[in-house]
């Protein structure tokens, strides 16, 4: 997919939550090895390290991999200072020489400006090649956009089938903004792949529920990180060498009921 300031981001990438230590480092090394080139992480997932070393084990080349960290809601309070420490401490982390994208992880309030504002400098300075949001609404876009010198490629927020998140998307995309989808699955918490019409097109097109639903968020032109242990990789990649029908499309559009996997993670009631 192109970004809005030029840059190519890999439509599929490879989320890292809840990776910790070994699991870690050897995820990141395995899923570039079978094929993924984009890793998704975050200061609060306190595993910036452990992805930097699975890219270095992996042997892929450094500029065939996209990168994207977020800064941490607790620096955003800190202020300035720390947002900045914060990222120095990211691009040490992940070793990567330079981060492709970085997010503001939360809209935490009163906290954007500064942050941007710091994110802005280090694009400027080339230590960071493009800088985004996550979890943003319309309002919240809305502020940005009133000072930012550099307008977000990338709001990056929850979409999977009970979440489908249509008119944020459509927002976005006026503004020239690509939407990522993170929970793609609902974080496996609420169950997404047991949903009986996924389970009837996963038949009829001869694929798993989770290629379904994942081909339904590409097709969407939408970009997504799927969490998985190796053994799902495979499967989570070929999701490329069949399109589900306009149809199909708008079945699955009608499952939504603006579920969210946790209702904690209203960006409304942030912070939490
Ligand atoms: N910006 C934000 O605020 C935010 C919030 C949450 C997440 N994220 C990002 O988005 C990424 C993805 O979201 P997520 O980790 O919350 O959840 P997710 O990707 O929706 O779900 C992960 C779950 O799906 C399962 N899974 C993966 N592939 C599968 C397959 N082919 N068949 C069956 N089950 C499969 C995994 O099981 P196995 O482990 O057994 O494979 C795991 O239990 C995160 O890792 C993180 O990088 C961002």
């Amino acid at each position: 997919m192109k970004l809005n300031n030029g840059y190519d981001i890999p439509q599929l990438g490879v989320g890292t939550w809840t990776l910790r230590g070994e699991t870690a480092i050897a995820n990141v090394c395995q899923a570039l090895k079978v094929g993924f080139r984009h890793i998704d992480t975050a200061q609060m997932y306190e595993n910036e390290e452990e992805v930097g070393q699975g890219i270095a084990e992996s042997g892929v080349p450094r500029n065939e991999i996209f990168v994207t960290t977020k800064v941490n809601t607790h620096n955003m309070r800190q202020g300035a200072e720390a947002v900045r420490q914060s990222i120095d401490e990211s691009l040490r982390k992940l070793n990567t020489g330079y981060i492709d994208l970085l997010l503001i992880h939360w809209p935490v309030k009163d906290c954007i400006k500064h942050t941007w504002q710091v994110m802005e400098a280090y694009v400027r300075a080339g230590k960071i090649r493009s800088i985004g949001v996550s979890n943003f609404n319309e309002h919240h876009l809305d502020e940005l956009l009133s000072y930012a010198e550099i307008c977000p490629v990338i709001n990056q927020i929850e979409v999977h089938p009970l979440m489908s998140q249509e008119e944020n998307i459509a927002i976005n995309h006026e503004l020239g903004i690509q939407v990522e989808a993170w929970g793609p699955f609902g974080q496996g918490d609420i169950d997404i792949v047991g949903l009986p019409l996924l389970q009837d097109l996963a038949k009829k097109y001869g694929k798993t529920t989770s290629q379904i639903v994942l081909r339904w968020i590409i097709q969407r032109d939408l970009i997504t990180i799927p969490r998985a242990k190796p053994n799902h990789f495979a499967e989570n990649l070929e999701i490329m060498n069949f399109t589900l029908s306009q149809e199909d499309m708008a079945a699955i559009g009608t499952l939504n009921q603006n579920l969210r996997s946790d209702a904690k993670n209203d960006p409304e009631n942030f912070p939490w």
